[in-house]
């Protein structure tokens, strides 16, 4: 098998953004030791492209960009990535047929990220095989799938509704119209729209998801029967990939030396990825919470991150003092090397799926306070689907920061979750060990790419 791949190129086409890029690189990374050549086409964006130059034995070309600046201010997320997939088709399908030139037409398939769709008009053109690479659950793909067939009139209507907010909808149970992933894209409308053109597979034969039988087996099924190609659960990627992936910024290793010296299962661990914003107001009632819960705390204050504030040195002196006395801060963390360390015994997450994955597969429990996206769905999976956390809903206020805090840490609920977690940190692993899910899903999707091409 290796053998007959070993002079092909996979192009990856990753979303170049900190959640959707680390488990590509791992993906390619996992294609490479099966003797693919990677070739990641990348649109310029922020830090994280220049990082991500650094991927050993990669190569890097880059999809020019034709959206003008002031365009994307204008718009809503969905809109915007709607406009880029319709702006970037052609410099993609120059890019690859550059690559084909370069490479004498050794390429093997494009795999990209779901968000970046423009890629099928090339792939089409030039008669390569393509798949599709999900860095989120299934269930948001399945999620995506039942919003792109709704009557969006009713849909507008309900969703206006306080009643239904409690409501499960039609077709996603347990899904409630909460925890459905509608915020953050711009006008519902849009995003309907956005629901379509995602989960239309055009040309695609197969796509990759970065998830686990374990986690998400009836979505996963359900997936397998409604779509018309393969699907793939690959996860966990993070597991089995030898390098941690490109950061967004420079990890703060201090804090591993903070954890050495905190008692086992004692410090909570606070991040809310690379995107979330949290209002000030909001901080305040997190630190004084967590002062009164007399828990120790690793919090990774990302440049940016909290609304009208430059960081931890601008707040009240007596919130900074008491901060600083009882936590740890950074701008960044060695999230994996964190959560896998004897001291962290629990985890206040945003709920980004590569979040949620990185702390199952240590058999941490979870705070979950989901800002927009898909990750309250994901937060409501931890808490009623695997029941390995708490939710924290409404306005964050420091009694319930107190109360939750020490639900999870040290009261007998927090056992039990930890002691699901743990379980099914198990579950992951035994995933990708020989025989396992995640272990058997990729060999037949390298057999798969490979027989593409015979
Ligand atoms: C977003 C969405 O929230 C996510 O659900 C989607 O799948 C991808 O886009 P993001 O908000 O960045 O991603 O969150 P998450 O998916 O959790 O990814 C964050 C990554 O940054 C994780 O791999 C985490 O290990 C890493 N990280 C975060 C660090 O390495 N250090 C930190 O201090 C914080």
């Amino acid at each position: 098998m290796e053998n007959r791949a070993e002079k092909r190129r996979i192009v990856l086409v990753p979303v170049t953004a900190q959640g959707h890029v680390t488990p590509m690189m791992q993906l390619g990374e996992a294609l490479q030791l099966k003797g693919f050549s990677i070739t990641v086409a990348q649109r310029q964006f922020k830090q994280i492209s220049s990082s991500l130059q650094h991927v050993p034995g990669f190569d890097f070309v880059t999809i020019l960009e034709s959206l003008p600046q002031s365009e994307s201010k204008k718009v809503g997320p969905a809109e915007i990535l709607m406009k880029l997939n319709k702006t970037s088709e052609a410099s993609f399908k120059e890019c690859i047929s550059q690559l084909l030139l370069q490479q004498g037409n050794d390429i093997a398939c494009i795999i990209y990220d779901k968000l970046m769709y423009f890629c099928e008009a090339a792939a089409k053109e030039f008669n390569l095989p393509s798949v599709i690479f999900s860095s989120s659950s299934a269930t948001i793909q399945v999620c995506y799938s039942v919003l792109s067939k709704l009557n969006a009139e009713k849909f507008l209507t309900d969703m206006k509704d306080p009643e239904m907010q409690d409501k499960v909808l039609e077709g996603l149970h347990p899904l409630r119209y909460r925890d459905l992933p509608t915020s953050g894209f711009g006008p519902l409308e849009t995003l309907l729209e956005m629901c379509r053109e995602v989960v239309n597979t055009r040309t695609a034969s197969a796509i990759i998801i970065n998830t686990a039988n374990c986690l998400e087996s009836s979505s996963l099924s359900r997936l397998q029967q409604e779509l018309e190609i393969s699907v793939y659960p690959l996860d966990p990627l993070h597991i089995t990939a030898s390098l941690p992936g490109p950061s967004l910024l420079q990890e703060d290793m201090s804090c591993v030396g903070w954890l050495n010296k905190q008692k086992p299962r004692s410090v909570i661990y606070i991040s809310l990825g690379s995107k979330a914003h949290m209002e000030t107001k909001e901080l305040l009632e997190m630190a004084w919470g967590l002062a009164n819960s007399n828990q120790p705390f690793l919090w990774v204050f990302r440049p940016g991150s909290i609304l009208g504030s430059n960081g931890i040195e601008s707040l009240p002196e007596e919130i900074s003092k008491m901060v600083s006395e009882r936590g740890y801060i950074v701008k960044w963390a060695p999230q994996i090397e964190v959560l896998g360390h004897p001291a962290v015994g629990g985890f206040w997450s945003h709920c980004g799926w590569n979040s949620i994955l990185e702390s199952i597969s240590e058999g941490v429990p979870m705070i979950c306070r989901p800002f927009q996206g898909e990750q309250k769905l994901n937060a409501m999976y931890v808490e009623s689907v695997w029941r390995i956390g708490i939710q924290v809903g409404g306005e964050v206020e420091r009694g319930g920061v107190e109360r939750d805090v020490k639900r999870l840490m040290m009261d007998e609920e927090g056992a039990d979750m930890r002691e699901r977690a743990l379980d099914l940190k198990e579950k992951l692993k035994a995933s990708v060990r020989s025989g396992g899910s995640s272990y058997n899903a990729s060999t037949s999707c390298i057999i798969r790419i490979i027989r593409m091409n015979t």
